[in-house]
């Protein structure tokens, strides 16, 4: 049976270079392995009431199942203010409850940051990593990927034009995969 790899995307934006990176890579899921995007669009705010007074949004259901379900996951994070965007932290938050409950538990990961800027979503890179730590999410730490200049990779489709991205997206995900079969039994 495939392994599926979860793919989660830090921005609601149409035309989001993060939506097109994560798009992109799926073509590039290896034999044996399935890449499926997860989408973060309908999620509402964190509020932990919905789960202390038993009043979940379906949305947070759908959403909690679809991470348990995969085997592992890559993150592709935007940054915004050096740090990653409210969407995909709360998307963190939401699959981390209720208490006992995180859903991001022992999953593989890899983060993916961009930014149309030369450094690359560095800050929002490292910030992610601190709340993967806490969530028991074994992350990849080499390569590091950063892509830059996000705004010129795409054509007018939304397809990667950039081959030097391409190869080196490949490069990555193909240490991912042989770096999630060493950890995974
Ligand atoms: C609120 C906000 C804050 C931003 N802060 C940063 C930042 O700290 N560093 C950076 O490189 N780009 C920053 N940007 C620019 C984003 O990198 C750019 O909008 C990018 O395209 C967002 O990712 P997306 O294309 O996946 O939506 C910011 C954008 C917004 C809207």
């Amino acid at each position: 049976m495939n392994k599926i790899i979860g793919i989660l995307a830090g921005s609601l934006r149409k035309e989001s270079f993060s939506k097109k990176i994560g798009n992109t890579l799926i073509a590039m899921a290896p034999q044996g392995f399935e890449f499926k995007i997860i989408s973060l669009d309908d999620l509402p705010i964190y509020n932990q009431d919905f789960d202390d007074d038993n009043q979940v949004p379906v949305t947070y259901t759908t959403f909690r199942k679809e991470v348990q379900a995969v085997d592992g996951v890559i993150f592709i994070t935007p940054e915004y203010n050096r740090s990653v965007p409210a969407v995909l932290k709360n998307a963190l938050d939401v699959g981390s409850r209720p208490y006992g409950h995180n859903v991001w538990d022992s999953k593989p990961g890899a983060v993916i940051s961009n930014s149309p800027g030369n450094l690359s979503g560095f800050g929002a890179n490292h910030h992610l990593r601190q709340s993967l730590v806490f969530l028991n999410v074994p992350v990849m730490q080499q390569p590091e990927i950063y892509i830059a200049k996000s705004n010129e990779l795409f054509d007018e489709n939304g397809e990667l034009k950039s081959e030097g991205t391409k190869e080196f997206l490949h490069k990555a995900v193909d240490a991912y995969i042989a770096w999630f079969n060493k950890n995974v039994s």
